[in-house]
């Protein structure tokens, strides 16, 4: 058993994390099991020493060794174009070989993916690596010989969770052609504008899906798709649909006659058909995957086939302890980069079998994730914050009911509360397993900050140290050190690259040096790493033991539920309405998905509307330009927004205001009286609170 120092007060309510941020502690370490350590993938303490920076960067070989090079590579590390960096140059691979292909002599029937529907009398659907093997190829040659498809050309991936899913980037990347995944429930508009970005001819999606009960027309957001990318100068010749069932369609939208095409249908001319898969170069470019930043547009990062794999194989293996006997379950959207890297690339490459769960995990009960995992045999399991407090809040004491084991949990996302990581460990993993609280993003590819489960202590809270190789540091404004212990947040940076690192922004190089290297680089010609440090966008304190506490966001991107969303994207969406003058959206923090958007709107002048009016307008507007994620959890109608006196809206005022906290110095507005009304308008007449709120939200805006 681990050392519990803490306990569990389960009467408690949920502490929210605005009240994390002013209570916060330093918080009692937990040990891994013995039962975890005596099995675990890496239990040598020495990696410490075997990637520290002095054997940067060949320490990676180790990572590189994990997979099946059609040539090896000469040049471990290419930093000629920093911050462009080159990994394994030379080398050739094939990720579909890699993740398939080569699991075949020894465990060909094994379960590579366990599908698992929402509805509750769906039976578990088993796909083993054979049958993986067969429906990738033959999907590989459809790709190829009806859709024309070959290395280095882009498709748009728009599917629900479903095998589908997997099946078709595994295709992609057979043929070496690039997969840009579109979350599923983003808007059909949100679709076909990364898909014009990307310069998609193909577009991939499915009939419908179950979602939280009921069946979602997914297919209904296609011609919106199909305009947006027309709009932006891109025409989608055609249209794969997947089908949910053979036997029955899913939406009542009609077919496109010679645009839109049934894949069951079109697959009967491949049955059979193998497809070579193509050795790729280390550096050719495996998917694009389309996040917010912080101007409106999402940006397309770029991942690599070779560096990318080797570094989410290995991170699985050495941080999640996969092995091939493992039965693991993430239960991220493969639409979303934690499912590219945690559902679909590392686990199948370690030839481990994946579950992938359709639904909401509280349907039709808050007891469905355990139930899934006892029948299945899960033993890793993977998920959000935002999960384990919907679970948490809906069935405190489900878990006990089910009789799965869990030896490893993940958490990813955004910062956990000590409250919910505890639930997590003595409820969810019945104090058998560890847990990973592992920080990263879009960009990063992979894991860059966790615990290493079976040698670190863990801390409720705290994402831990950098993982092997990867060396972070809070560095402030000017580009000083802060020192662990100090008490102080900054900005966490990594001093080195990695080889999960996104090669670039698709079609926009400029902006990632802008965006993440420029604020901390000194020699803008400098071919050496040391001088681009990687800027990641996130607040972090470090504690004296090396362990880095994530805040947040220190941009203008809102994390919902683990979903990052630009407030630039929302406001522009809101722009779209014709009577809006202006849009101001703010981050709100909420007990379940960590933070909501929370929109102010002021009308044109002489436009007469009801605010019910209005607000059903704006969240029309933000539902089909983003998606449902998006929608906000009020629309403020105002008389006029807060300004500086040149003019800028001051969002940080109306973001104290939504979270009832100090909307701080307001004296040198334009127009101070507005705060004022607007505060009585959203909070009623109350008395004015000052309370100091989370840290991210404190900071909101301020650079405005
Ligand atoms: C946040 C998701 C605290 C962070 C993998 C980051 C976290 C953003 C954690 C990236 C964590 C992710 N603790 N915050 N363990 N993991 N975040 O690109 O703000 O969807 O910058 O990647 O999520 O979100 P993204």
């Amino acid at each position: 058993m681990a050392q519990d120092l803490s306990r569990e007060a389960p009467s408690e309510s949920l502490l929210t994390e605005a009240e994390i941020a002013v209570h916060w502690k330093e918080e009692e370490y937990f040990l891994p099991p013995p039962s975890f350590v005596g099995q675990a993938n890496l239990i040598d303490p020495s990696i410490n020493e075997r990637f520290d920076l002095d054997h940067f960067p060949e320490c990676f070989r180790e990572y590189a060794d994990l997979l099946l090079w059609d040539e090896y590579w000469h040049t471990t590390l290419d930093t000629s174009s920093a911050p462009f960096y080159k990994w394994f140059v030379g080398g050739k691979l094939n990720v579909s070989k890699n993740c398939i292909d080569r699991h075949l002599p020894l465990q060909r029937n094994k379960a590579a993916i366990i599908f698992q529907g929402e509805p509750d009398d769906e039976p578990p659907v088993s796909i083993t690596y054979q049958e993986l093997w067969v429906r990738v190829n033959e999907f590989a040659a459809l790709l190829r010989e009806f859709c024309g498809l070959k290395a280095g050309d882009r498709v748009t991936i728009h599917l629900p969770m479903t095998p589908e899913l997997p099946i078709t980037m595994l295709a992609c990347a057979r043929l070496g052609v690039v997969h840009s995944v579109v979350f599923g429930g983003f808007s059909g508009e949100a679709a076909g504008r990364r898909a014009a970005d990307s310069g998609s001819r193909i577009l991939i999606t499915m009939d419908g899906y179950w979602r939280n009960g009921k069946v979602a027309d997914h297919k209904a957001n296609l011609e919106a798709a199909v305009e947006a990318a027309r709009s932006e100068g891109q025409t989608i010749d055609k249209v794969l649909v997947w089908r949910r069932y053979r036997e029955r369609s899913l939406t009542s939208t009609p077919m496109v006659e010679g645009r839109d095409f049934l894949v069951d249908e079109l697959l009967k001319r491949f049955v059979g058909a193998r497809v070579e898969p193509v050795s790729m170069p280390a550096e050719a470019p495996l998917f694009l995957m389309y996040t917010s930043g912080t101007t409106g547009k999402p940006k397309g990062c770029q991942h690599s086939t070779g560096g990318y794999l080797a570094y989410v194989t290995g991170t699985a293996k050495l941080i999640q302890d996969i092995h091939p006997a493992d039965v693991y379950w993430c239960l991220a959207d493969i639409g979303w980069i934690t499912g590219h890297s945690y559902i679909v690339y590392g686990p199948l490459a370690l030839g481990a079998t994946s579950v992938i769960y359709e639904g909401v995990p509280t349907f039709p009960d808050p007891g469905r994730p355990w139930r899934i995992a006892e029948r299945l045999g899960v033993n890793i399991f993977h998920t959000s914050p935002t999960a384990i407090r919907q679970l948490r809040k809906l069935g405190p004491d489900e878990p006990k009911k089910y009789h799965y084991h869990f030896k490893h949990m993940t958490t990813v996302g955004e910062p956990i509360e000590p409250e919910a990581w505890r639930w997590y460990y003595h409820s969810v993993g019945k104090g058998e397993a560890v847990i990973v609280d592992t920080w990263w993003q879009t960009e990063t590819g992979g894991f860059l900050c966790s615990t290493k489960p079976a040698l670190d202590r863990m801390k409720p809270g705290s994402a831990g140290p950098g993982v092997p190789g990867v060396h972070p540091v809070i560095l402030d404004e000017n580009g000083v050190e802060l020192p662990a212990g100090s008490q102080k947040a900054g900005n966490i940076c990594i001093r080195n690259p990695w080889p999960g690192f996104m090669q670039t922004i698709w079609g926009d190089p400029d902006r990632m040096v802008r965006q993440y290297f420029q604020k901390y680089n000194k020699d803008p010609k400098s071919k050496d790493w040391r001088d681009w440090p990687y800027f990641a966008g996130d607040g972090a304190l470090l504690a004296t033991d090396g362990y880095f506490r994530i805040l947040g966001r220190i941009d203008d991107v809102i994390n919902v539920a683990g979903h990052r969303l630009g407030t630039k994207e929302i406001e522009s969406a809101c722009l779209t309405v014709p009577e809006i003058a202006e849009a101001a959206v703010v981050p709100v923090s909420d007990e379940v998905k960590g933070r909501v958007p929370e929109v102010y709107v002021a009308l044109k002048p002489g436009v007469r509307l009801s605010p019910k009016e209005v607000q059903q307008k704006v969240i029309h507007a933000i539902e089909s330009t983003i998606g449902k994620i998006a929608r906000p959890s009020a629309v403020h109608v105002v008389p006029d927004m807060p300004k500086t006196r040149s003019g800028k809206i001051m969002r940080r005022v109306l973001a104290g205001i939504s979270n009832r906290m100090d909307t701080g110095d307001i004296t040198t507005l334009a127009n101070p009286d507005i705060v004022e009304q607007i505060r009585k308008e959203v909070q009623g007449e109350g008395p004015v609170v000052k309370r100091k709120g989370p840290d991210d939200i404190h900071r909101f805006g301020q650079s405005e």
